[in-house]
């Protein structure tokens, strides 16, 4: 059974210092800078080294993702791209599937928090989903402490259980329900 829904995500969101976006062409620069750093690409499924054509590339794909199911922002802090995040909807089952990440220079100035956060709330507002889940490598702490601080579980570890760059990854999973979120 496809469940559809009408409601979709906004396109825009503000916080209290951030301007969740649609990407735009002109972000490729952007995103280039932040996604050559080995520091942050070592955590996500990207090219190392990570080129000009792979930024145009991400780019292109966020511009055609259909958002009523993988809704899609780039992060910005004063028109500065400092990041992005994302949520996987499956509707069938109620559920929702959020990554994220940001530029190196704005880490732990809590701009993942303050953009998981918001687009939690939003999920839990609007749509008809029950349980929002996301995951990191096991040794990506700051990642999980993004999770902790919003309010999702540490649900459990699956080990092992994609291969990376020819890395098998073991994966910390998290997961928040509806009735559980304060906001
Ligand atoms: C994970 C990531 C999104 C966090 O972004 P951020 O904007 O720095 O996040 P915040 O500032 O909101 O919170 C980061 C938290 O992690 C903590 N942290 C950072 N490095 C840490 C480490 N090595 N061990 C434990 N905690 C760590 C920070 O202290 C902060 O917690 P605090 O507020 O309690 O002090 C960012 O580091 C990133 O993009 N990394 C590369 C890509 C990535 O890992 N994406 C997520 C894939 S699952």
């Amino acid at each position: 059974m496809i469940i559809m829904t009408e409601v979709q995500l906004p396109e825009i969101f503000t916080t209290d210092r951030l301007v969740l976006r649609p990407y735009r062409l002109s972000d490729a620069d952007a995103v280039l800078a932040h996604a050559t750093d080995p520091e942050w690409a070592q955590y996500l499924p990207v090219p190392i080294p990570y080129g000009p054509a792979d930024a145009a590339q991400f780019i292109a794909r966020q511009l055609l993702l259909d958002r009523s199911k993988n809704p899609a922002w780039a992060i910005t802090l004063n028109a500065d791209l400092v990041g992005g995040i994302n949520v996987r909807l499956d509707l069938e089952n109620s559920v929702g599937e959020m990554g994220y990440s940001t530029a190196r220079w704005i880490w732990g100035k809590g701009v993942a928090t303050e953009a998981a956060r918001a687009v939690v709330d939003s999920v839990f507002k609007l749509l008809p989903v029950n349980r929002i889940r996301a995951m990191a490598k096991l040794r990506n702490q700051a990642s999980q402490r993004v999770m902790e601080k919003i309010g999702m579980r540490r649900e459990g570890v699956l080990r092992q259980n994609r291969v990376v760059r020819g890395e098998a990854i073991d994966e910390a999973w998290y997961g928040v329900l509806r009735k559980e979120w304060s906001g």
